[in-house]
């Protein structure tokens, strides 16, 4: 008989004991543990595993590492930015995670990519645990997809799903969403945390097996609430999270994981009312509403994966009113802000003491590059000496705590997405490789005292 355990699990990281407590070992959140009562899945065939010694297996063929492998086939969905997160479109049998919060509109992504691949000539199903049939079906149509030959099915129950598979032999499945799935190996509710991970394990397992490749949808909550996708993460292939602010039209799909490509690529989207549309040029989307050059604004010349991004920072100074100062971060780092102002302050002598500080990074794009340094530090003492960059320049760069400034990779790509877009300087560290762009004039500096001095004679 199968042994009946009673473990307790972390909603937020997954983590599981033995025993309740308020505060989670692992993640270090508080009241996320709760008790999770369903079969013992200390094994993938969920069994107690027994001792070596007891039972010897068959010894395993091994290979050469030198040995030559073919690179995978892959199917291209036309969706240039999708295919290019996914390394260079769809591996077979490949299992990929789209995470996101809820809104966002993973299910409008993945209803555009099912018809594309279907059309594309993958057999392709779209299993909905949240939307009936018709709702799809609207969607679909809404969003001019009606005539994909996308097969949909509207089922929560995992092993209906798996036997339709089975009989089915699809080569691509969409699960919308992994939350909503309900295995019954399990004796707890969809959603939590052992179902998530059984759902998951059963699906991609089943997936590998049969040739087919699946897309898991996945919610993220900020409270960590119901089982977020983190779980999942370790189980799949590719990990992409969709995201964006909720008030701006852009969303931005990333790769944070991907065994077949790089991991830190980008796809640009932009939300409208008839479902997402690509974005070929996302610097000119997001410097799309910047005006005349102002304090406080500053063109970073960024880099997401293989490609340059150029975007706007914006920072504001203020008298604070408050004992304690605002920091307010939308976009970048709260942490390596702080660190940034410390540089200032202790390296070039510019104080933020009695100062609120706010920076914002336009068009609701995320940047997580060390290289925004000297964007973010130019922001600021622009902002606070209120006075403008000048017209045309970039920056770029990152800083190190002793204020030297350290050369960013990929100068060359940078430099001419900012030609491109009719930049005229750039702002950047000096080393590297010497690299020169035509109609861009290269300002290099060593370290952030030398730059606050020369481009705002401040220090
Ligand atoms: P959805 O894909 O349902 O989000 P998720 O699956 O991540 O929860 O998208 C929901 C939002 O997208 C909804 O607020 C409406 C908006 N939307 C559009 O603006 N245009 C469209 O064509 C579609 C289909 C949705
Ligand atoms: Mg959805």
């Amino acid at each position: 008989m199968a042994k009946t355990t009673t473990t307790f699990t972390c909603s937020a990281c997954g983590a599981s004991s033995n025993k309740w407590s308020g505060r989670c070992d692992g993640c270090g959140d508080w009241n996320t543990i709760s008790e999770d009562t369903g079969l013992s899945t200390s094994g993938p065939s969920g069994k107690a595993s027994k001792s070596i010694g007891a039972r010897r297996g068959s010894t395993i063929e091994l290979t050469d590492l030198a040995t030559e492998e073919a690179p995978p086939p892959r199917t291209h969905s036309g969706m240039n930015e999708l295919d290019r997160v996914l390394g260079g479109g769809l591996v077979p049998s490949s299992a990929i995670l789209v995470g996101g919060d809820p809104g966002i509109g993973k299910s409008t992504l993945l209803l555009q990519a099912a018809a594309q691949f279907a059309n594309a000539g993958l057999k392709t199903i779209y299993v909905s645990g949240e939307e009936a049939n018709a709702q799809v079906r609207m969607r679909a149509k809404r969003l001019g997809l009606a005539d994909a030959p996308v097969k949909l099915a509207a089922e929560t129950n995992l092993r209906n799903i798996l036997t339709t598979l089975e009989v089915e032999k699809p080569q691509l499945v969409i699960i919308d969403s992994i939350q909503t799935m309900w295995s019954d190996t399990v004796d707890s509710a969809p959603g939590s945390v052992s179902q998530v991970r059984s759902a998951a394990h059963e699906l991609t397992t089943f997936a590998k097996r049969n040739g087919i490749s699946v897309v898991l949808v996945g919610h993220v909550t900020k409270d960590g609430q119901i089982a977020g996708p983190r779980v999942v993460e370790h189980m799949v292939d590719t990990v992409l999270y969709f995201e964006g602010e909720r008030g701006h039209q852009f969303r931005i799909l990333r790769a944070v994981k991907n065994r077949f490509g790089p991991s830190d690529e980008i796809g640009v989207f932009e939300m409208t009312g008839r479902g997402l549309s690509q974005v070929t040029n996302p610097s000119a989307l997001f410097l799309s509403e910047r005006g005349e050059p102002s304090p406080g604004s500053v063109v970073f010349a960024g880099v997401e994966g293989t490609r340059p991004v150029l975007v706007e920072l914006q920072a504001l100074v203020a008298p604070s009113p408050h004992s304690q100062p605002r920091r307010t971060v939308v976009g970048w780092d709260g942490g390596r802000l702080a660190m940034i102002l410390a540089v200032l302050e202790s390296r070039c002598g510019i104080p933020f003491t009695g100062l609120d500080v706010y920076l914002n990074v336009a068009g609701g794009m995320k940047i997580s590059e060390p290289a925004a340094d000297l964007a973010v530090a130019a922001a600021l003492v622009s902002a606070r000496e209120d006075s403008a960059l000048p017209e045309g320049a970039v920056v770029f760069g990152e800083i190190s705590l002793s204020g030297a400034l350290r050369p960013a990779p990929q100068t060359e790509n940078r430099l001419k997405e900012s030609q491109k877009l009719g930049f005229t300087s750039a702002i950047a560290p000096t080393g590297g490789k010497t690299i020169d762009v035509n109609g861009i004039s290269l300002n290099q500096m060593g370290d952030l005292t030398a730059f606050v001095g020369e481009v705002f004679g401040a220090g």
